[in-house]
Parts: structure tokens; sequence; C-alpha cells
């Protein structure tokens, strides 16, 4: 006998399993998502989801809305074969589909009691308006760490990069000038870098930085910071990690980025993020490293690149550069002498990369 093809839960069917739950003092949980090529992280993920309640309803992006959230090359599996494949998992109860952009309608109808996201979110980067109606409905909204190295975009790039061979991906992030991005498109011209530049990103909308890249004809995108004039707000966080992920990028190359980047890009790159910064770090941690050392009377300065973490101007030391301090030195001065030893060093290290074949896309993904 032919199996009969699967057919994901009515959103009436939820609802009625939701006043059953509620009946019996019990919760429903609900989560939603693309989920088109499943992995451990998923499930892991879904599992304690599924903790959080006594029930679990996973609310399906439909494939129109995955190829408007993901690009046209997604979904690889259509929305039937996700909702079945998601159903047979233990932690979840029933699949729904939805095609709306937001979640917004479904919680409105189905009522959970508890509304679980993966750790890419935080309370204040979700849609606002379906935060609303979670608070609404007296949602409980739960936010779970993402599983490290685990990701459907990383499984695609890793299968993607051993077919095609190694041409490093390099996305460059900056604030300023743009002078080492300057170095960088003229390493790459001159074949001294065998490597793309994928995506160039910029906080900043009217930076000559940004202007650089446009004339390069390089995809270039400008990322709003958010209302902090210092800080990189969750959803710019977020935009930026998207973007990365989209252009299929191995390395990102903060090129005088001026804010600190946090989840989760941080986790998802790690080991892939270096940053060129003006003074032999350890010391002069930070901005206006320049004037630092003059302040501080050093006789040296110059320029590290260095991998980034967490913490600020602290990741291991990938190659430095020297220069002296001179009489009568302004932070200007002191700083132009810096910069030329970066247009350097920056494409030198990333050179000595591509050379060997390091770091490999979705290695490190999450
Ligand atoms: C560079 O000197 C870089 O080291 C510095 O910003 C300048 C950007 O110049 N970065 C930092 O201070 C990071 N803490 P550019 O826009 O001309 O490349």
């Amino acid at each position: 006998m032919p199996l009969e093809n699967y057919s994901p839960a009515s959103i009436a069917d939820v609802r009625r399993l939701r006043d059953a739950l509620e009946q019996q003092g019990k919760k429903l949980v609900f989560t939603n998502g693309c989920f088109d090529l499943l992995h451990a992280g998923h499930v892991r993920y879904l599992e304690q989801a599924r903790a959080l309640g006594d029930a679990m309803v996973v609310a399906l992006n439909s494939d129109a809305s995955v190829r408007a959230l993901k690009g046209p090359d997604r979904p690889l599996n259509n929305e039937n074969d996700r909702a079945e494949v998601l159903a047979a998992l233990r932690a979840v109860d029933a699949v729904v589909v939805f095609a709306e952009d937001r979640a917004t309608r479904l919680i409105e109808t189905i009522r959970p009691h508890v509304y679980a996201k993966g750790g890419d979110y935080t309370v204040d980067s979700l849609n606002a308006e379906e935060r609303a109606a979670l608070e609404n409905v007296g949602a409980e909204i739960r936010i779970l760490p993402l599983v490290p190295g685990r990701s459907t975009t990383g499984t695609i790039n890793k299968m993607l990069s051993e077919k095609s061979g190694q041409r490093l991906r390099i996305a460059v992030l900056g604030s300023g000038e743009g002078s080492n991005l300057r170095a960088i498109i003229s390493s790459v011209q001159n074949g001294r870098l065998d490597a793309d530049i994928v995506a160039v990103i910029s906080d900043q909308a009217e930076s000559r930085f940004l202007e650089l890249s446009r004339e390069a004809g390089l995809p270039s995108h400008f990322v709003d910071p958010g209302s902090n004039p210092r800080k990189l707000g969750d959803a710019a966080q977020k935009e930026i990690f998207e973007h990365l992920e989209r252009a299929r990028v191995d390395v990102v190359v903060l090129a005088g980025f001026m804010r600190i980047l946090k989840e989760p890009l941080i986790t998802a790159y790690s080991g892939r993020i270096v940053n060129v910064h003006p003074s032999l770090l350890p010391k002069h941690k930070g901005a206006n490293a320049p004037q630092l050392a003059i302040e501080a009377g050093d006789t040296e300065s110059g320029c590290t690149v260095h991998l980034v973490t967490a913490e600020i101007d602290a990741g291991l030391t990938l190659a430095q550069a020297r220069v002296p301090v001179l009489p009568g030195d302004t932070p200007e001065k002191l700083h132009a002498r810096i910069k030329a030893e970066e247009h350097k060093l920056l494409p030198q290290v990333l050179a000595k990369w591509c050379q060997r074949g390091l770091p490999v896309r979705g290695a490190v993904a999450s």
C-alpha cells in the first residue's frame, strides 16, 4: 500500500491541543523556524524547548517565506517534507506551516504558554509585533543558547567549499577612511592575495570606507548600528551575521571597525575574525591608541593583527610591525606612520592564511 503524503496540523487542531493541556494544568511550548536541513543543533534545541512544557508545536516557515528570508537557493526541502521530518522527532508534537512574514497571527490564535527561540535572538531583538502578541497572550518568552558548531548554512557551505576548491572568501568591516580596505583590494587585484572580497559592511552610511567599496564594485552593505552612538545594537549584530552567512564568508576582517562585535558572530566565526589595531598590543587597547602612545612617552609604537574574541583587543596576536615615535609627533602623524605598516601587514597575514588553505568555511560555524 503506498504511503500517504504527510499533512501538517491545522491551527485549529493545535488550539484544541493547547486548550486540552490547559485544562489539565499543563503547558504548550511554541517555537518557529525554517528547519531546512535538520542537524544535531536543531534536535538539541528542540529537546530543550520541549522540556519547558508538556507538548510542543513547531511553526514552520512556508517555502515562499524561507526564500524571502534565506535567498533564492533555499529551501533545500519543500515545506511538506520539512514538516514530516520535524514531526517525526521525539520533541515535536505538532507542526503547522505558516506563510506570513511574522508568526503574530499564529501566536494570537494558538495562545501558547511558552515561546522558545534560538540564541541568535535576544528578547530585545525579537520582532516587536510578535513580542507584543506574546505579551498579550501571556506567553513566557525563553531564549535558548545556540549549539556551537552546528548550522544548516555551515553544512551547506562546507559541502560547497569542498566541491569548489579553496579560494578564501573575505568580508571587510570598517567605519572610517578605508585605507586598509584599499590595501586589501589592491592585494587582491595584483594577485598577491588569492581571495575574493565577498562582502563589505559598515556602520557609517557616509563613510569613505563604503564609498571606496562601491567604487570597486564590491557587495557593499550599510548596517544601521542602532541608537547608541558607541555600541552596535542587537538587531545590527544579527544583520551583520546574516550578511556574512549569505555571502559564505570564511574570514572576517575588521579594518577600522569601531564597534564591538558580539553574538551570534563571535561564536560562529571564532578563530576566523581578524582585527588590525594601531598599537603594539597588549599596550593601548581600545580607541585613540596613537594618542595614548604619545601621552605615555613611548619611543616605539606600531600595529598588531590579531584574532578577535569577546574581550576587546585581547585575542591571539598573529603579527606585529614596529615604527618609531619621533620627537614632535602628533597623534595624526604617528597614526599615518602606523597605517603605512598596517597596509603591508594585514594583506600579508591574509595571504599566509590563503596559502595554508585555512580556515575552512563551516569548520567552526554555529
Ligand atoms: C586603522 O589604523 C586601524 O588600525 C584602526 O582604525 C584605523 C582605520 O583606518 N582601528 C582601530 O583603532 C580599532 N581599535 P582606515 O579606515 O583608513 O583603514
